[in-house]
């Protein structure tokens, strides 16, 4: 026998091996610690995080309780619904200790050791700290609990089977940890491990592949989501106006920036939520993502993108009428809206993009304001222009207001927006 076994050692190594085993299998079972062991700066801070990470925006179904999960995320493997996290005891998070709510984040896991869908953005929250997850766990852990049973996903095959989610982890999920950059500000490393870990900007302005995991190699070079798109936000940036940190506030914080223009579709949910996220936040989201777009074109000094007001409507002459009475209202130099100090459209990104998809989505569906009733609102026009007619009036806007080619395939474009919906 080896001497470590006479010795104190003994009784450690197997706390620890429970512990291990705990964390692996079991550690569900314990049961989660009673509300009033969680202090109130570690709820205020989970709140905090639970805002920067979108949990409510997912987790909560239309009309339904904050939290209480049902709502509809569309993938193209069909449909799955988010789940309850609240602290029901039955149906929600009660479910989980501490432990088990970190293995959840972390590596995908459920309570009960089932696969979680990469629907749930656990290939970021992986990176968080156990701080900040143990934060999010006190925060929920102290919401109202509401008995909730999962709605029933649409999948098809093979994706019905939560157990393949393991060959996609082996093939996909390798995270590693958050690695500051030496040498930039404390904002700058604050912003990055946010964007890399809660924030989850990747999920939609990364590019996918097709079993719809993030090419990591790729970072925020631009993805489709919810069948919008969510463009660059490094030194592929297509903005035609450089974006300051300045300016990447306010558009965070409030939903619309002066020189480029408003969050339109699945960013009007992620802005709703960054309003009320704290300040030195969503600066250091701006100072980190500004710094990434810094080497863009517009960055480097392009000139100010000029309004081809004539030789759009020539190029363009069913989209010129169509935009005479359908958007010059409000967009052209003298509507009220513009003597407000808004920003003409060639300062806005989607009519830069390589793809009208933007341009195609916020004519079929308007933006709504995302922060509060005085925000940006701009009407659907799905009701009352053909598909025939938005593509005409794109085709005109991106003659207009860009300096780059056509679109091609706007019709196909058009049709495809309008099957995918979007959420305004
Ligand atoms: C982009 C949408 C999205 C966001 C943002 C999101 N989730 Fe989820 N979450 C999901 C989906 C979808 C599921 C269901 C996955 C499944 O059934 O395999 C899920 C499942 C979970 C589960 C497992 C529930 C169970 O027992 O079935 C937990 C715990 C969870 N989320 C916590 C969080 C927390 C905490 C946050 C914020 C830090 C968060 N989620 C943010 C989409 C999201
Ligand atoms: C659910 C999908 C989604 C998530 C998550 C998301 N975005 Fe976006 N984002 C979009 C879409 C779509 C657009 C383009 C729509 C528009 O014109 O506003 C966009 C636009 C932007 C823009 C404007 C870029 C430009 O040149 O006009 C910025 C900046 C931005 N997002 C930052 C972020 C940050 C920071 C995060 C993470 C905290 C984030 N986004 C998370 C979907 C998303
Ligand atoms: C009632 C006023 C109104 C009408 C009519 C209107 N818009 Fe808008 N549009 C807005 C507002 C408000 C914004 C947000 C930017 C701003 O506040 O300047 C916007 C933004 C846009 C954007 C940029 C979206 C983004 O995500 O950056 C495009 C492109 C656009 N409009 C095209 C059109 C087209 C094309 C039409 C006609 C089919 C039209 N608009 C009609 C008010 C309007």
């Amino acid at each position: 026998m080896s001497p470590a076994w006479n010795t104190p050692v003994l009784p450690a190594a197997a706390a620890a091996l429970a512990l291990a085993l705990a964390a692996c299998a079991g550690g569900a079972r314990l049961p989660p610690p009673p509300p009033q062991t969680f202090s109130a700066a570690e709820i205020e801070k989970g709140a905090e995080l639970a805002k920067l990470a979108d949990c409510q925006g997912c987790h909560t179904a239309d009309g339904g309780q904050a939290f209480a999960g049902g709502r509809p995320l569309n993938s193209p493997f069909g449909t799955i619904y988010t789940r309850n996290i609240t602290p029901d005891p039955r149906t929600g998070l009660g479910r989980y200790s501490r432990e088990a709510f970190i293995r959840a984040l972390r590596r995908g896991v459920r309570f009960d050791g089932a696969e979680l869908y990469p629907a749930m953005p656990y290939d970021h929250f992986a990176y968080a700290d156990d701080e900040d997850l143990g934060a999010l766990y006190a925060y929920l852990m102290t919401r109202r609990p509401k008995d909730q049973p999962p709605t029933p996903n649409k999948l098809i095959p093979p994706a019905n089977i939560r157990g393949a989610v393991a060959i996609w982890k082996a093939l996909f999920f390798h995270p590693g940890r958050f690695q500051p950059t030496p040498g930039r500000s404390a904002a700058f490393n604050r912003g990055a491990y946010l964007v890399q870990s809660l924030g989850h900007c990747g999920a939609c302005h990364t590019p996918h592949n097709f079993l719809d995991a993030e090419e990591t190699s790729k970072p925020l070079q631009g993805g489709v989501q919810e069948g919008w798109y969510a463009p660059p936000l490094n030194a592929l940036s297509p903005a035609s106006v450089p974006w300051t940190p300045e300016h990447v506030y306010s558009f965070l914080r409030t939903g619309f920036d002066r020189d480029h223009s408003a969050a339109a579709g699945p960013m009007g949910s992620v802005v709703r939520e960054l309003a009320r996220a704290p300040e030195a936040d969503v600066r250091a989201l701006s100072v980190y993502l500004a710094t990434l777009m810094q080497p863009s074109p517009a960055a480097k000094g392009a000139a100010r993108p000029a309004d081809h007001v004539a030789q759009a409507a020539a190029a363009q002459p069913a989209g010129a009428r169509l935009y005479a009475g359908a958007c010059a209202a409000c967009h052209d130099a003298g509507a009220a809206m513009m003597r407000e100090g808004r920003p003409p459209l060639q300062f806005a990104t989607p009519p830069q993009e390589d793809r009208p998809t933007d341009v195609v989505q916020v004519i079929l569906h308007g933006l709504q304001p995302a922060t509060g009733p005085r925000g940006p609102y701009m009407p659907a026009f799905a009701g009352t222009l053909s598909d025939a007619q938005v593509a005409d009036v794109a085709a005109y806007v991106r003659a207009r207001y860009s300096d780059r080619p056509p679109w091609k395939d706007l019709a196909s474009a058009v049709a495809k927006a309008r099957r995918q919906g979007g959420e305004g």
